[in-house]
């Protein structure tokens, strides 16, 4: 069993619950466990951390400031090689690129807006792990 972090980004959440339970739905359908869960506005200096791999790309300022600009639903999620079955069904970062059925394609608005984020390899899961659930 591996864990890995999953966040549903604040414009999912803004538009309502419909769609963070159809995400979380996909996720389960997918054979993800849930193992944490919150919703919560993440304090900047937390983000800035998490994202501290893209800091001085020109995005940061922005990406910052758009997480932080409402509540995220966090989540701890459990499964066999959770990591890249993950990445799998959540697509290619620019929505545009992503595959058709991933949740990126279905829910993604354009490659900030991109509806959800996951841990790109283990190393970042326990890290990221770390940040969000301590
Ligand atoms: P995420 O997978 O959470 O990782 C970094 C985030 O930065 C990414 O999703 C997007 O929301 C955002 N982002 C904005 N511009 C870019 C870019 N040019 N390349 C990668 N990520 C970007």
């Amino acid at each position: 069993m591996q864990q890995t972090y999953f966040m549903i980004k604040p414009e999912i959440v803004a538009a309502g619950d419909q769609k963070v339970g159809e995400i979380l739905a996909m996720v389960n359908r997918a054979g993800f466990r849930i193992t944490g869960l919150a919703m919560r506005t993440l304090p900047q200096d937390l983000v800035e951390d998490f994202y501290g791999e893209h800091k001085g790309k020109p995005f940061y300022g922005d990406l910052v400031a758009y997480i932080t600009s409402g509540p995220v639903v966090t989540v701890r999620l459990e499964r066999e090689n959770a990591v890249a079955a993950l990445r799998e069904l959540i697509g290619a970062t620019n929505p545009r690129d992503a595959a058709t059925g991933t949740i990126r394609d279905l829910y993604g608005a354009s490659l900030q807006n991109n509806a959800v984020h996951a841990s790109a390899n283990p190393e970042d899961s326990a890290r990221e792990l770390g940040l969000i659930f301590g």
